[in-house]
């Protein structure tokens, strides 16, 4: 890809990268979630899916608004965050049970504050460029986010008290 001339393109960079970023972590998601064993975990990694594929129709709406071509920008902080996931969570995984979950809890975590970076960052670069509306809406992706990783968190104690006995 070529330096971006300008602060507009830094910013739609910034929307294809997280594009691609949401596309691969649906991908490792939709591999994990038969694998929980906790159904609380299990429910929310299919609702973390619905809510990225809502996200990434946001992101695709203000590329196009922004006059670019709707292409995605491979992210390759993503892919080194989805090959650890596959590594801990699939290829060297625990069998299904308590100690699967909460690698699972962990390896959704980190993928999941690569977004809430990105997003926040995009918010940011939106607000600063007088895209009020744009801002609006990628500061409501990344409230979502922000909201699924606390409710994460209230989860990994259970699921961490469960892989303790395990
Ligand atoms: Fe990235």
């Amino acid at each position: 890809m070529p330096a971006p001339e300008d602060f507009d393109e830094i910013y739609t960079d910034e929307l294809k990268d997280l594009w691609s970023a949401n596309d691969q972590m649906s991908r490792v998601l939709k591999k994990l979630t038969p694998k929980a064993k906790n159904a609380k975990l299990k429910e929310m990694l299919q609702q973390s899916q619905e809510g990225i594929a809502k996200h990434t129709d946001v992101l695709k709406e203000l590329i196009a608004a922004a006059g670019e071509k709707t292409s995605k920008e491979h992210c390759k902080g993503m892919e080194g965050l989805v090959a650890e996931a596959t590594k801990h969570c699939i290829e060297e995984a625990p069998k299904k049970g308590p100690l699967l979950d909460t690698l699972i809890v962990a390896q959704y975590q980190r993928m999941t504050h690569y977004g809430i970076a990105g997003f926040g960052t995009a918010a940011a670069y939106a607000e600063a460029l007088g895209k009020t509306e744009d801002a609006e809406k990628l500061k409501a992706a990344t409230k979502e986010i922000y909201q699924g990783d606390d409710y994460m968190n209230q989860l990994s104690q259970t699921v961490n008290a469960e892989a303790e006995g395990a």
